[in-house]
């Protein structure tokens, strides 16, 4: 039997556990180490790390925009192959969209590729669950901000929660 997954805010010494996973999780872009320890440091307090033991099997990463406070948005989602399957992604946004942080949060913002269909439905699951409306719109294009390197990152907005 699988073993249980406990859920934190993730701490600076998880970072390189952190790159770890997300090179295991393509299509995820990778970041640099320094930047997953910013997000395992001054972000911890909206981000959220998930643990099947010492190992760690999920991370969701996120901010609160400066310039909106009613936001979560969110960055990168992963779970290890591994520990797929089993709602966790949801159990992760639950966690994070509860957290003191964000308290003031209304909605939830990521930004996905066309092509990306598990990430649609995990959002597209979360907006059922909240009973809340999600639509997206081009945010990233491929040629405007990506020099044609990129596909179009479109932004979801799940939101308003009741
Ligand atoms: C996408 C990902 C986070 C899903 O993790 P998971 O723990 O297996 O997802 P869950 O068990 O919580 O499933 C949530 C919903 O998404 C759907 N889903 C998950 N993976 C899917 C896939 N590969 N294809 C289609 N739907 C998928 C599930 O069917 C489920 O909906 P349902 O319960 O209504 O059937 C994981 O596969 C992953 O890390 N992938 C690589 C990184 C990535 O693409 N991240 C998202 C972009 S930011």
């Amino acid at each position: 039997m699988d073993k249980p997954i406990s859920l934190r805010n993730p701490k600076p010494e998880d970072g390189p556990r952190v790159s770890d996973l997300i090179a295991n999780c393509p299509p995820l872009d990778e970041n640099s180490r320094y930047c997953n320890l910013l997000q395992c440091s001054h972000f911890s307090d909206t981000c959220v790390s998930a643990w099947m033991g010492d190992e760690l099997v999920g991370f969701v990463s996120g901010y609160i925009p400066p310039r909106q406070p009613d936001t979560y948005f969110l960055w990168q989602i992963a779970v290890a192959a591994a520990a797929r399957g089993q709602n966790l992604t949801q159990r992760m946004l639950d966690f994070v969209l509860e957290l003191p942080a964000c308290q003031q949060v209304t909605q939830l913002q990521t930004t996905i590729t066309d092509d990306n269909e598990p990430s649609q439905r995990v959002f597209a699951k979360l907006a059922k669950r909240r009973d809340a409306d999600i639509r997206h719109e081009p945010f990233f294009t491929r040629e405007v901000h990506f020099d044609d390197h990129h596909d179009t990152e479109y932004l979801y907005t799940i939101g308003p929660f009741k």
